[in-house]
């Protein structure tokens, strides 16, 4: 049945005017944010080394399985569980030359991954420094609004997936523009990276998994239809874990380059990414150092501290980010079996940096750092030391051995700052 332009217009109208207001009211539902430290109550965290059957680990030959098992429950109850079916990767390289006045060697590959369900292809671009012989080490990270933002260079390619609409950068029809063309560049500051030895690799995280709810359908959902998370099967991989995975496989990509040595990885992202990066970094022992930037609630803040963004807010305004299961702990962190620490704890004893903004709040710098603090146990059975003192450090100092942390003076951003102490974190645990 055909229904006349204005009736359809009309009705599209009252959609619009419902999906407003249902958005809205869901956002209420969300609990007022707490920035108040003094009203800060929180709940008594589990013990990384506290077995199932309540006797706790003393020898370091036990943490593997406990390992293990922290790895399964924060899958099942957060992030979601990824599939255990391999995507066949493949890779081509299909631009390379020099840019930052020769001093930057770019490789720009197209990753392929393929199951019986779809494929995928993923924009992935490599920046080394342009000398012969191996790079002393690589950050690989994903970056938000394509490899054409990182850089004003004019090789870097658009984004052909989906991209956010957004009044600030100009993009409409979820489609790249070249209005954008190096407009991160204060996040990626490649020069410097590259003289001081380091390759960065980077790849859209839209490419992997566009960032809005569509049901855990598109992306690389789409490559594992039978695994989709679903009000049945609610401890699914949700978008952060797909993000994750895709870093793993560009991981897989990385490790065949020549001039890359594979031991000297570093997984590194920013808030959501950063959220991310701790999730590539814990699940997957091949990153040898994890770097988590201001990644805030559901990335290193302890949720039980209910400070900032909290549980119920990000499940709100970002369900697809989780499993269905995590929404179990809105208002009611109390009630999870972890915490971020334990999170962290799984990358142990591989070294892991935290980093907060002061005028981030959001992301609960404190609650960042205790993150750390409440992991170090586990560093310090493996033979370790982890972070000196239950008290944060005072802003723009770097503290901790193998748990790092600083809290930049500013706001919620990834600086030159940052990455001069991620470089500085590198040098001292890849000597
Ligand atoms: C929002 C969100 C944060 C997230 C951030 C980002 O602010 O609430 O959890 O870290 O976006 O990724 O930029």
């Amino acid at each position: 049945m055909s229904c006349p332009l204005h009736e359809r217009i009309i009705f599209l109208g009252f959609l619009t005017l419902f999906a407003a207001l249902s958005d809205s009211v869901a956002m209420c539902q969300a609990p007022k944010a707490n920035e108040d430290e003094s009203l800060v109550v929180m709940s008594p965290l589990p013990d990384p080394l506290l077995r199932v059957d309540g006797t706790r680990i003393t020898d370091a030959k036990d943490w593997p399985v406990q390992r293990a098992r922290w790895l399964q429950i924060i899958a099942e109850h957060e992030y979601g569980i990824a599939p255990t079916e391999k995507a066949a990767v493949t890779w081509e390289l299909v631009e390379q030359g020099l840019m930052n006045n020769d001093k930057t060697k770019r490789q720009q590959f197209v990753v392929h991954l393929k199951t019986d369900a779809a494929s995928l292809d993923i924009d992935f671009v490599l920046l080394t420094p342009n000398q012969p012989g191996k790079v002393r080490g690589t950050f690989l990270g994903l970056n938000f609004q394509g490899n054409h933002t990182i850089d004003s260079s004019p090789a870097l390619r658009l984004p052909k997936s989906w991209v956010a609409n957004d009044s600030k950068t100009g993009v409409t029809e979820n489609r790249a523009t070249e209005s954008i063309r190096g407009a991160q560049d204060r996040r990626w500051p490649i020069a410097e990276i590259n003289e001081r030895g380091y390759a960065v690799a980077t790849a859209y995280y839209g490419d992997i998994d566009p960032d809005f709810d569509d049901g855990f359908k598109n992306g690389v959902h789409s490559l594992f239809p039978l695994h989709r998370a679903s009000s049945e099967n609610r401890e699914r991989w949700g978008t952060i874990a797909g993000w994750a995975w895709g870093l793993s496989r560009l991981m897989d990509v990385l490790i065949q380059q020549p001039n890359i040595d594979p031991d000297k990885v570093a997984v590194i992202g920013h808030s959501r990414l950063g959220k991310t990066s701790l999730w590539a970094g814990a699940s997957d022992p091949r990153f040898s150092i994890v770097i988590a930037n201001n990644s805030g609630c559901g990335g290193a803040a302890l949720e039980r501290r209910n400070f900032g963004e909290a549980v119920a807010r990000i499940n709100t305004s970002f369900p697809h980010w989780f499993c269905p299961k995590f929404q179990d702990y809105n208002q009611n962190e109390s009630a999870m079996p972890f915490d971020q620490h334990t999170l962290l704890a799984c990358i142990a004893p591989r070294p892991v940096y935290i980093a907060s903004a002061t005028k981030d709040l959001w992301a609960d710098p404190k609650g960042e750092y205790l993150s750390g603090w409440y992991a170090s146990p586990v560093y310090q059975l493996l033979g370790y030391n982890g972070l000196p003192s239950e008290v944060p450090p005072a802003s723009d100092i770097s503290v901790g051995d193998r748990v790092g942390y600083h809290n930049r003076t500013g706001t919620h951003d990834i600086l030159s700052f940052d990455w001069q102490q991620y470089m500085n974190f590198a040098d001292r645990h890849w000597k």
